[in-house]
C-alpha cells in the first residue's frame, strides 16, 4: 500500500489522531467485511501536525480507499453509499479526494439549490457565525423571526414552526393535525385521528413519518409504527373519495410531485379533489414539499403549479442551502389549536440556519430566477428526450422544472455507476428503475447539455446488464 503524509488541521491534536488510528487497526466487530488498511502513523516535526499514510494523491487528505474502509469499520451500516469520497465543491462541480471533477446532478438530494459554496450564502453563514449561532427556543432571535416573516409573506401560511429536517417537519404536521382535530371536536370522545397517505410516498424515517411512507422496506422492520394510516393509490380519485371520511380522517399527506417515489406528478384534478374532500370532511390537507418545494419546479411552491392550497405545508431540504432545517407552515386556524409546550426543538430555527435560509430565499426570489428554472427544466427534458429517443430501456422522461426523472425498464444503478465513472453524479428513485436528476437550480444550460451527453453516452451499459 502506498504511504502518504496526511496533515490534519491544527484543531485535531496528535493524541486524538493516534487514538483514532489505533481503533481503526482493531475493528471490534468480526462481521465487518471490509479490509482494514495498515496505516502507518508517526508525528511530523511540525508541532501540531500529524502524519497518516494514505492512498490520496493530494497532500493532507486521506485517500478514498482509506476513508471508505474506515467508514465501514465504525459506522452503523445504514447507508449503501457510492464509492466516492467528496472533498470540495464549487457551483455545480464536486471534487473527490483524488481531485477528480464531477458534475453534480444530485445537489445533495435536492438540497444545494444554489450549488456548492455560493459566495453570498458563504458570506451569510460566516457573518452569522461571527455574531450568534445558537440560543435555543427559550429566547427570541432576529434571523428566526425574519425568516418566518419571509415564509409567511410568500406563501398561503399564517404561521411557521421550524424543525431540523424533513421528517421532523412532517412529525410536527402529524401532531398539529391531531391537536387541531381534538380542538375542533371538543365534545367528541374520539376526534378524527387517522391519516391518508399514498402509494410511492416518502415522508421520512421517524416513527410518524415512516408510518406515512409507503415503501414497506422502510416501515415494516420497525412496526408497530404510528397506527391509523391508510394508503391509497397516488392519483386515484375514486379511491380517495371512498377513503377520506368525516369523523375519521384527521389529515391527508401528499407530495404534489413525488421525489423518492419516482418523480410522479399529481394531476390538477387529483389535488383539487383532495382539497374538496378535505373541506367536506374537515380533514386537513398537508402538502409535503420537502423535496419539490422552494423553486425546484420553477414555482416557489410546487402546489402553485396546480392552483390548490394546503392547510399545512412541510419544507426542508433546500431551505438553508445545505444546513439542516425544516419548516411546517400552517394556516391560522390550524395554529390556533397549538398551545405553548405542545411541540418544540432545541436546535430548530437557530440564528445560523435561519440567516443562511434568508440568503437562499434572497436568491430564489430574485426576479427571473424561477423563470430561468422553468426554462432550463424544459430545455433539459427536451434534450434528454432527444438523446434517449430510440433507446429500448427508456420508457419516459418526466418532471417539472429541475426535478426530472427518466423511467427505465431495468434497474438504473448500472447507469448511475457508469455516469459516476464518467464524471456525472445522478440518483435513482422509484423501485430503482428511475434516474432522478435534481441539480442545483443555478446550473447552466451548458452544464445541462454536458449532463445529457454523458448520460446518453452511458446508456449502452443498460444493454449489458439487461442481457
Ligand atoms: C418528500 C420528502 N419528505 C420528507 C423527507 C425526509 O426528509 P429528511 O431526510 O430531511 O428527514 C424527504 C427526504 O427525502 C422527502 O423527499
Amino acid at each position: 500500500m502506498s504511504t502518504f503524509n496526511a496533515i490534519f488541521s491544527n484543531s485535531i491534536t496528535p493524541t486524538t489522531d493516534l487514538h483514532f488510528l489505533a481503533k481503526l487497526k482493531k475493528p471490534k466487530v468480526s462481521s465487518i467485511h471490509v479490509h482494514i488498511p495498515r496505516i502507518h502513523s508517526s508525528l511530523v516535526s511540525e508541532p501540531e501536525k500529524s502524519v497518516i499514510s494514505s492512498g490520496s494523491s493530494k497532500p493532507g487528505i486521506l485517500g478514498s480507499k482509506e476513508v471508505i474502509e474506515a467508514e465501514g469499520s465504525v459506522f452503523v451500516r445504514t447507508y449503501a453509499r457510492a464509492p466516492l469520497v467528496l472533498e470540495s465543491g464549487k457551483g455545480c462541480k464536486l471534487y473527490d479526494v483524488e481531485g477528480k471533477e464531477y458534475l453534480d446532478m444530485t445537489a445533495g438530494i435536492a438540497v444545494n439549490s444554489l450549488g456548492h459554496c455560493d459566495p453570498d450564502w458563504v458570506k451569510a453563514v460566516v457573518e452569522q457565525a461571527n455574531i450568534l449561532t445558537h440560543v435555543s427556543n427559550v429566547y427570541y432571535s432576529i434571523p428566526q423571526v425574519k425568516l418566518a416573516k419571509r415564509l409567511v409573506e410568500s406563501s398561503f401560511a399564517d404561521r411557521v414552526f421550524f424543525t431540523n429536517s424533513g421528517t421532523e417537519a412532517n412529525e410536527a404536521a402529524i401532531k398539529f393535525a391531531r391537536k387541531y382535530q381534538r380542538y375542533s371536536h371538543p365534545d367528541e370522545k374520539q376526534p378524527p385521528t387517522e391519516f391518508i397517505s399514498f402509494t410511492h410516498s416518502f415522508h421520512g424515517r421517524t416513527m410518524g413519518s415512516v408510518a406515512l411512507t409507503s415503501k414497506e422496506q422502510y416501515r415494516l422492520p420497525f412496526e408497530p409504527v404510528m397506527p391509523g394510516v391508510t394508503f391509497i393509490e397516488y392519483g386515484n380519485i375514486e379511491e380517495a373519495k371512498k377513503t377520506i371520511v368525516s369523523g375519521k380522517t384527521a389529515a391527508v399527506f401528499v407530495e404534489p410531485i413525488q421525489g423518492e417515489g419516482g418523480i410522479n406528478s399529481a394531476t390538477k384534478e387529483f389535488l383539487q379533489t383532495l382539497r374538496t374532500l378535505c373541506d367536506d370532511t374537515r380533514a386537513l390537507l398537508v402538502f409535503d414539499e420537502v423535496q419539490c418545494g422552494l423553486g425546484r419546479t420553477g414555482y416557489l411552491w410546487a402546489h402553485e403549479a396546480y392552483g390548490v392550497t394546503p392547510d399545512i405545508m412541510t419544507l426542508a431540504k433546500p431551505l438553508a442551502g445545505g444546513l439542516p432545517i425544516g419548516a411546517t407552515l400552517t394556516t391560522e386556524s390550524v395554529a390556533k389549536a397549538i398551545n405553548f409546550g405542545d411541540h418544540g426543538s432545541t436546535f430548530a430555527g437557530g440564528p445560523l440556519v435561519c440567516h443562511a435560509a434568508i440568503a437562499v430565499l434572497d436568491k430564489i426570489q430574485k426576479p427571473g430566477f424561477l423563470t430561468s428554472v422553468s426554462k432550463k427544466g424544459l430545455y433539459f427534458k427536451e434534450l434528454l428526450s432527444q438523446k434517449t429517443k430510440g433507446n429500448q430501456h427508456v420508457k419516459e422522461v418526466r418532471g417539472l422544472g429541475l426535478i426530472v426523472g427518466i423511467e427505465l425498464d431495468v434497474p438504473a444503478s448500472p447507469l448511475v455507476d457508469a455516469c459516476r465513472e464518467a464524471g456525472l453524479l445522478i440518483l435513482t428513485a422509484g423501485k430503482g428503475n428511475v434516474v432522478r436528476l435534481v441539480p442545483p437550480l443555478i446550473i447552466s444550460e451548458q452544464e445541462l447539455e454536458q449532463a445529457a451527453e454523458v448520460l446518453s453516452n452511458c446508456l449502452p451499459v443498460l444493454d449489458q446488464t439487461a442481457s
